[in-house]
C-alpha cells in the first residue's frame, strides 16, 4: 500500500468550476473532488443563512506521499504547512486558477495505508482453493480501483458457482506472486481517452 496526502480545503465562495471531480495529471496531485456536492440534498442550515462555502478534497500522487512521508500520528507542523501549500498550489495549476476565493478552513492528513501498489502476477482476478472451499477477492488482486474490486468479486462468484455446480474442481495458483501495478494513477482504472480534458478556466 502506498501513502497519500489528503487535503480538505474550504473556500469562502464557490469556485465555479465546470466539474465535480477529476483525476489530475500532475506531479503532486492525482485527484480532486467537490466535497460540498455530496451534501447537495442536505437541507439548508439555518433559515436565511445561506452557506456559500465550497469544500474540496485534494489527494496527492503516490510520489508526493513518499517524498513527504512522516509519522502519520505525529505530523510536524512545518510539514503540515508545506504540504498544504504545495497541494493548494497544484490545485490552482490544475484548475487553471491564479487566484482562488479566500480559504476559510484546511485540514491535511497523511493516509498511511492508502491504495494497493501491487497486483497478482499471474493475471488472475481472484484466488480460489477448491479443496478447502476458500476464495479471496479484492482490488489488490487485479486493478487497485473500484472496477478492479468489482471484477475480482464477479470472477470469484463465477468460480464458486462453477464449483458448487460440479462443473469445475480447479484451484488458481495458491502461492500468488505479486507484481507492481502498471499505472501510477491512484485508482488506476484503465483510462479512456474520451475522459481526458483540460479545463479552460
Ligand atoms: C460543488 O457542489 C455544490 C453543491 O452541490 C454546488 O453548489 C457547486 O456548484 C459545486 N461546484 C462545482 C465547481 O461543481
Amino acid at each position: 500500500l502506498c501513502s497519500l496526502w489528503v487535503l480538505l480545503i474550504a473556500f469562502e465562495t464557490p469556485l465555479k468550476l465546470c466539474f465535480e471531480g477529476a483525476h489530475i495529471d500532475h506531479d503532486d496531485i492525482s485527484w480532486i473532488s467537490n466535497n460540498t456536492a455530496k451534501y447537495r440534498n442536505a437541507r439548508e442550515p439555518v433559515a436565511g443563512k445561506k452557506d456559500s462555502t465550497e469544500c474540496w478534497t485534494i489527494i496527492s500522487t503516490k510520489a508526493f506521499g513518499k517524498n513527504f512521508k512522516v509519522p502519520q500520528e505525529n505530523i510536524p507542523p512545518s510539514t503540515e504547512k508545506v504540504v498544504t501549500e504545495r497541494l493548494l498550489t497544484a490545485f490552482k495549476a490544475a484548475t487553471g486558477r491564479k487566484e482562488v476565493p479566500r480559504v476559510c478552513y484546511t485540514r491535511v492528513q497523511l493516509w498511511g495505508a492508502a491504495v494497493p501498489i501491487n497486483v497478482l502476477g499471474s493475471g488472475a482476478d481472484c484466488v480460489f482453493d477448491c479443496r478447502h472451499h476458500l476464495g479471496v477477492c479484492g482490488d489488490w488482486l487485479s486493478y487497485p480501483c473500484i472496477q478492479g474490486a468489482a471484477i475480482s468479486g464477479l470472477s470469484l462468484a463465477e468460480k464458486i458457482q462453477q464449483h458448487s455446480a460440479g462443473q469445475s474442481a480447479t484451484s488458481t495458483r495458491l502461492h500468488p506472486t505479486f507484481t507492481a501495478a502498471t499505472t501510477s494513477a491512484i485508482g488506476s482504472f484503465p483510462t479512456d481517452k474520451s475522459l481526458i480534458f483540460t479545463p479552460k478556466s
